[in-house]
């Protein structure tokens, strides 16, 4: 055997040293024996929609031997979630998918990973730039205008409501802001409470509280997540006040939001969807260079106690959805035109 040259070792050294910097997954070529390399970036994992979420992507995943999939949890902190989108970039993922914390502090990075040619797909909170492959997600401006026309028939036109709303920095909790009060427009509903608490349902209850500390009568509660619903509702039985008003949540998880209506405890639940089976069926079609649409909206139900057992009523189906018509008539899942509970 001939002896190792100091040339040898030199190259050996540098062969070392450019591997030891390379990322410790990276992209493959979408064949079961070299996966694709799909990175989730999700914003929190302590809260039940988000697992199921991620369940979503997990389960949808699995039946396809040709991807891969790392989870990230940001653990609801918008500086970590920047620093795990850029690790993506730095491993070279084939592919992010992203369920943003906030828009504005989550946009630079996702619009670095796809102006260096890694598609993105942005699932549920939207980002302040248009430089992302597609988005994912229901209609909340929808969603939280059917609320408010609910809300509306369900109070005869008028009555003194709390708003919990989401987290105002976040597009759903905005969204479901707007549509509520487009919803409610014209009528005598007075919001006589609104806070924002950032979709946690202990800052929920601390907001109920003062809530009812302030005002003697409240007729209902529309929140912008089922969690935060259901903690103003415990607040409010706390103080013997549930039986005076109503309480409308957002998100209908099976074991959840409809759980609450069933109970009675929600007199509805809006439906959010969370698109991780859309989202991993989306990523695979752009991995084949498939043409995907910058943007897939979800449909969405309204559940409530009369509706419940036959699967919900699916929003786009409601005749008084349709523009131009002012709030549900009798009965909330009717189909038939009109709005004659006003006044
Ligand atoms: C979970 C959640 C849901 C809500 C969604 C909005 O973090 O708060 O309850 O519908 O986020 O993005």
């Amino acid at each position: 055997m001939k002896p190792i040259t100091s040339t040898c070792w030199t190259a050996l050294g540098i062969l070392c040293a450019v591997v030891s910097t390379l990322p410790a997954f990276a992209g493959g070529a979408g064949t079961a024996a070299d996966p694709w390399l799909i990175g989730m970036s999700q914003c929190n994992l302590g809260e039940p929609w988000r697992q199921q979420m991620n369940k979503d992507i997990e389960n949808a995943a699995k039946e396809h031997e040709n991807i891969r999939m790392v989870f990230k949890d940001a653990q609801n902190d918008s500086l970590k979630q920047q620093a795990q989108v850029e690790e993506f970039i730095s491993q070279g993922v084939n592919l992010i998918i992203i369920s943003p914390k906030e828009a504005v502090p989550l946009s630079p990075p996702v619009k670095k990973a796809y102006q260096a040619g890694i598609p993105v797909i942005v699932l549920d909170r939207r980002v302040a730039t248009d430089q992302y492959t597609s988005f994912i997600g229901a209609d909340n401006k929808k969603i939280g205008e059917a609320a408010g026309k609910w809300i509306r028939q369900r109070l005869g036109g008028k009555g003194k409501v709390v708003e919990l709303k989401g987290l105002m920095t976040s597009t759903p909790g905005q969204d479901r802001n707007t549509g509520f009060r487009k919803g409610i427009e014209g009528s005598d509903i007075d919001v006589i409470f609104e806070a924002d608490m950032k979709w946690l349902g202990p800052e929920a209850r601390k907001e109920m509280e003062s809530a009812l500390a302030r005002f003697d009568h409240i007729d209902l509660v529309y929140a912008h997540n089922d969690p935060g619903a259901y903690s103003a509702y415990i607040a409010a039985k706390l103080a013997r006040r549930d039986k005076e008003m109503l309480f409308v949540g957002i998100d209908a998880l099976p074991g959840e939001g409809q759980g609450y209506v069933k109970k009675g405890y929600l007199a509805a639940s809006f439906e959010y969807p969370t698109g991780g089976r859309e989202g991993i069926e989306t990523a695979l079609k752009i991995l084949n260079r498939e043409e995907v649409p910058k943007e897939i909206t979800l449909p969405s139900r309204v559940f409530t106690p009369e509706n419940i057992e036959k699967g919900g009523q699916w929003l786009h189906e409601l005749e008084w959805m349709k523009p131009g018509e002012q709030a549900a008539p009798q009965g909330s899942d009717a189909k038939v035109k009109g709005s004659a509970a006003e006044g």
